[in-house]
């Protein structure tokens, strides 16, 4: 069953898992979305992983995002910054709450961002991360240990959004601070496909819970 509730201050729906030995995922919407957009890719992808779905509290022209932007592509960093340590406040509490270990995230766009950032500014809150069509977050990435973390980059090599070299700048950032990544790039532009489905889905199939939260 899914619940809608609010925690932190993140309204949000958590559906609880089936399968121990997944990690459960938090799933991370792109601009316009909300906490039930990715509930059913997260069910297709993770089959049995619990499902935390938070929705993102800024908006813009009503539309939900994670964080303020000043134009497409161009960031409120001091805000990037906020939000980042909102969602891990978030992540915390909905682990004590639900008894989770820590998620794995899965975000889109948008949510691919925050995901990102979280990464390098509280490794803690995820034990890795599926980023489809991620830019970089921050400017100046701050010194980060991410301690061999698993993270998926899908980058589109048309995407109008993300240039490859801020694809492959993000994946560097990451990787300098320990991240083990596998980074693809897809023939495609910035929406979602079935090649990235196909490849967030065996990578995940891959990812293990630890055996105690
Ligand atoms: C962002 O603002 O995070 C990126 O430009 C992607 C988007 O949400 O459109």
């Amino acid at each position: 069953m899914t619940t809608t509730t609010d925690i932190a201050g993140f309204v949000h729906r958590f559906e609880p898992g089936s399968d121990p030995a997944r990690p459960p995922l938090l799933l991370l919407h792109g601009t316009g979305g909300d906490e039930a957009d990715l509930l059913p890719l997260g069910r297709a992808l993770a089959p049995g992983a619990a499902l935390l779905s938070p929705r993102g509290r800024v908006l813009e022209n009503g539309s939900p995002r994670f964080f303020r932007r000043l134009a497409e592509g161009v960031f409120d960093e001091a805000d990037v910054i906020r939000r980042s340590g909102e969602l891990a406040g978030f992540v915390a509490e909905a682990r004590r709450t639900y008894g989770l270990p820590a998620p794995v995230a899965l975000g889109f766009s948008n949510g691919a961002n925050i995901a990102a950032a979280t990464l390098l500014l509280h490794p803690e809150a995820l034990a890795g991360a599926v980023l489809i069509r991620p830019m970089v977050p921050l400017s100046e990435p701050p010194e980060t240990d991410l301690g061999a973390k698993p993270v998926l980059i899908l980058s589109g090599a048309f995407d109008p959004i993300v240039p490859a070299e801020n694809a492959r700048a993000l994946a560097a950032t990451l990787e300098r601070a320990g991240a083990r990544i596998e980074h693809r790039t897809l023939p495609t532009g910035h929406g979602l496909g079935q090649a990235d489905l196909a490849l967030a889905r065996a990578w995940l199939t891959d990812q293990r819970a630890p055996e105690t939260v």
